[in-house]
């Protein structure tokens, strides 16, 4: 008797560390910032409940079984012989079952929550290619951003679309997370966030999608929702075409593989590019005048530099692109060769 009620007082003192102070002190998990973490994290601290209390019941039952039942000194009889416990095994599998079934219909409930719909919730588009994202706000024509702004405190659904491969949305601190499907309109996924923090967070691709995987990340800014609606109705202001086109690298990501500073990240910098002769993998040159940088743009593969490789840059621009937009980019590569 004596020895289930210090195997027991053990097991409770076990649990009760890995439970409360593991949890609160590891930092396992990075802040709550959006109304689904809640739920999440309710299950999270269930399980790992769950597991505390197990993981302490084996140990703690093989451990002090180890020590205080071991052989002693001079003891060569053979040891007692145990064959079946009906009581015992019913109480092992029922346990477990009603354990099984609690934490299936806890899920469920979680579940629910994650993905209840609010009426008022405001739809954004996110296009996920090889390797950037691309935010679409709908209400305001033109508005894309390659910075995600969500307004606190208001549903947000996300209309996920691939233009390549698969790819994956994750923001740690939303705890939601959702593959997103190439395909077109059929294979859209939907997510539905509640931010309940403002600050910054970083957007990570969660899904193996080639060279450049880890590498695909993008700001998610929260902001109050005055700032937001301020944020949409100015979106897009430029004046000049070097403004415009400037706007546009950054839309769609061509700054993220192209740099401004003369460092090589993906394909060649623009800076310095305009005017200047580029050597092809024939040995040939060719300046690098309008004609060039239209041709590089709408046909990637057409002319691929001395050093690059084919299949990198996305090969459908031109679909996207208008031509005064192909004119506006190119005014501002020209501006980085002054
Ligand atoms: Cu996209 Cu990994």
């Amino acid at each position: 008797m004596v020895h289930f009620v210090i195997v027991g007082l053990l097991t409770i003192a076990s649990t009760y560390y890995l439970y409360s102070f593991v949890l609160t002190n590891s930092n396992l998990l990075p802040v709550a910032a959006s109304a689904q973490a809640e739920p999440i994290d309710k299950l999270f601290e269930m399980h790992w409940f769950f597991l505390a209390f197990f993981f302490s019941l084996i140990i703690v039952f093989m451990l002090y079984s180890i020590v205080v039942f071991r052989r002693k000194r001079g003891d060569t009889a053979a040891g007692k012989h145990f064959e079946g416990n009906t009581t015992l095994e019913i109480f092992w599998t029922l346990i477990p079952l009603l354990i099984v079934v609690y934490a299936a219909y806890q899920g469920v409930i979680a579940l629910e929550d994650v993905e209840r719909r609010d009426p008022g919730a405001l739809e954004i588009k996110v296009i996920a290619s090889q390797w950037n994202w691309t935010f679409e706000y709908p209400d305001v024509d033109g508005a894309v951003s390659d910075v995600m702004y969500l307004p606190w405190r208001k549903q947000v659904i996300l209309n996920l679309e691939s233009r390549d491969v698969i790819h994956s949305f994750w923001v740690p601190e939303f705890r939601v997370k959702q593959d997103i499907l190439p395909g077109g309109s059929d294979f859209i996924r939907q997510l539905r966030i509640t931010p309940t923090e403002t600050g910054d967070f970083i957007l990570r691709c969660a899904e193996l999608c080639g060279t450049r995987h880890s590498t695909m990340l993008a700001q998610v800014r929260v902001v109050t929702e005055a700032d937001f609606e301020d944020w949409l109705a100015n979106f897009g202001e430029c004046e000049t075409d070097v403004e415009c086109g400037q706007a546009l690298a950054q839309q769609y990501g061509c700054i993220s593989c192209h740099s401004i500073d003369g460092a090589t990240i993906v394909g060649p910098t623009w800076q310095g590019l305009f005017g200047s002769s580029v050597t092809l993998p024939d040995g040939t040159s060719v300046l690098a005048d309008e004609t060039y940088l239209i041709t590089s743009i709408s046909d990637p593969n057409g002319q691929i530099r001395e050093g690059f490789f084919p299949d990198i840059m996305p090969q459908n621009f031109q679909d996207i692109l208008t031509e005064e937009e192909v004119g506006q980019i190119i005014e501002y590569i020209k501006s980085l060769s002054e």
